[in-house]
């Protein structure tokens, strides 16, 4: 049995549980705290220094919360930081990344017909991209700082377009489309790591100190926080786009990347103004429903395919494998009629997230899935509805495996 597929799945669904855990925790702290800040009232009588407050109840009591802009006058005995929801989002995404894409690099991360390089080179390209995607706008953020917001924000826009077409340049759609959201993500949680805690311990320091702390300090992560909050959305689209394959493998994947953008700050827009009680712009869903729509329209494009199919040497060995012709009948049997570009399976309108099972090289490419799908679990076909047989099952692990030892040697 190959105990190092079987342990790699296993790991890397443990790993995607923690993400999902600690990005509910960092976002959800985050939506509370942007909603409490912009409920906050003020009224004559508030302690020195205090900015305003609120009155919440949940969980069977009741919470009043002050806000202190700049800082309380003196350092309070307890104080709770909000900083390891974001890092340890930021670290478990990083090592699903590992685990997904820089892995299985051959098969997620490089299409050869959109930039044919090794695995390490891809890579080199994706970690440049995630600490350039940070660099970029850390500088763009410094200069601009105090300046325009809005004018920052179009800017900030026009960077993301550009990145996404980039993207789709040198990655898999899927790649590119995860890329896009770990850059964005990438910056978010930089922002608290390098920007944020910093400028909060600063006024700290200057609180136990006895002097009266600098309100730019606040100011700046303020203006964080602010792209923080407009960004959370797309990049939830993004992470979870993998498992959709009309967003990221379509001709205008791009387009769309950059209209999801859109989508997210309208709706952020509107929960914004909700919530500072300065009305309800239920404009902001109209126009997100119309951008779904076109996100709709342009994902029906197909996608030119310019060059013959290249396939890696992982890929060659299961097809030169001798049970490879015994393989191929049972997927062509169990599987196609689902799993190709235009399915027979009645109520399967096009291939099932993606994957098509229609040629050899499709059949090869997809063989570590196959194997995990239909030989070493039974999640495939559904149901069995196709009827495979347990050894026709077993046929698939003998293919994979004696092709996984063969390339190894
Ligand atoms: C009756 C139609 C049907 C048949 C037959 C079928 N599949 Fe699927 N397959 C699906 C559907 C539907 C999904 C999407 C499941 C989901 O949404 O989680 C899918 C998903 C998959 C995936 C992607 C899983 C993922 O989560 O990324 C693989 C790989 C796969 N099938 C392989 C196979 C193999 C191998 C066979 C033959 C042994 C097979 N399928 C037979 C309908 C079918």
């Amino acid at each position: 049995m190959n105990d190092y597929a079987v342990l790699w799945d296993w790991l890397s669904f443990g790993v995607r549980w923690t993400h999902v855990i600690t990005a509910i925790a960092w976002i959800g702290s985050s939506f509370y705290f942007v909603a409490l800040d912009l409920g906050l009232r003020q009224r004559p009588g508030l302690p020195k220094g205090a900015f305003g407050e609120e009155w919440q109840v949940h969980g069977g009591g009741f919470y009043h919360i002050q806000k202190y802009l700049v800082a309380p006058e003196q350092m309070p005995e307890h104080l709770t930081w909000f900083k390891w929801e974001s890092y340890a989002t930021w670290m478990s995404g990083f090592a699903l990344l590992a685990i997904v894409y820089y892995a299985g690099a051959d098969l997620f991360l490089i299409d050869r017909n959109v930039l044919d390089v090794s695995a390490p080179v891809a890579i080199l390209i994706s970690l440049a991209c995630l600490a350039g995607g940070w660099l970029v706008y850390d500088l763009l953020c410094r200069w601009l700082i105090g300046k325009a917001d809005t004018g920052l924000m179009i800017v900030l826009y026009v960077i993301l377009v550009f990145m996404a077409w980039g993207l789709t340049h040198l990655f898999t759609g899927r790649a590119a489309f995860l890329h896009l959201g770990a850059i964005t993500a990438t910056i978010m949680s930089a922002n608290v790591f390098m920007v944020i805690i910093p400028n909060q311990k600063i006024v700290v320091a200057d609180l136990i100190a006895g002097r009266k702390p600098d309100p730019k300090y606040g100011k700046i992560a303020k203006q964080r926080s602010l792209h923080n909050n407009y960004l959370t959305l797309p990049v939830l689209f993004l992470m979870l786009s993998n498992h959709y394959p009309l967003a990221f493998g379509t001709e205008f994947n791009w387009i769309i990347a950059s209209l999801v953008f859109m989508m997210g700050v309208l709706i952020r827009h509107y929960f914004n103004t909700r919530h500072a009680g300065k009305g309800n712009p239920t404009w902001t869903w109209l126009a997100t429903a119309v951008l779904f729509v076109i996100i709709i329209w342009l994902s029906t494009v197909p996608k030119v395919l310019t060059d013959e199919p290249k396939i890696s040497s992982a890929e060659q060995a299961l097809v030169a494998s001798t049970h490879f012709p015994a393989a191929r009948d049972t997927v062509l049997s169990r599987c196609s009629m689902c799993h190709a570009a235009e399915p027979v399976y009645e109520g399967i309108h096009q291939a099932p997230k993606g994957v098509k099972l229609d040629t050899d090289e499709a059949i090869a490419s997809h063989g570590r899935e196959i194997y995990l799908q239909a030989g070493r679990s039974h999640a495939m076909p559904p149901g069995n509805v196709t009827e495979i047989t347990p050894q026709e099952r077993q046929l698939l692990v003998t293919w994979f495996e004696d092709a996984g030892k063969k390339t190894q040697q």
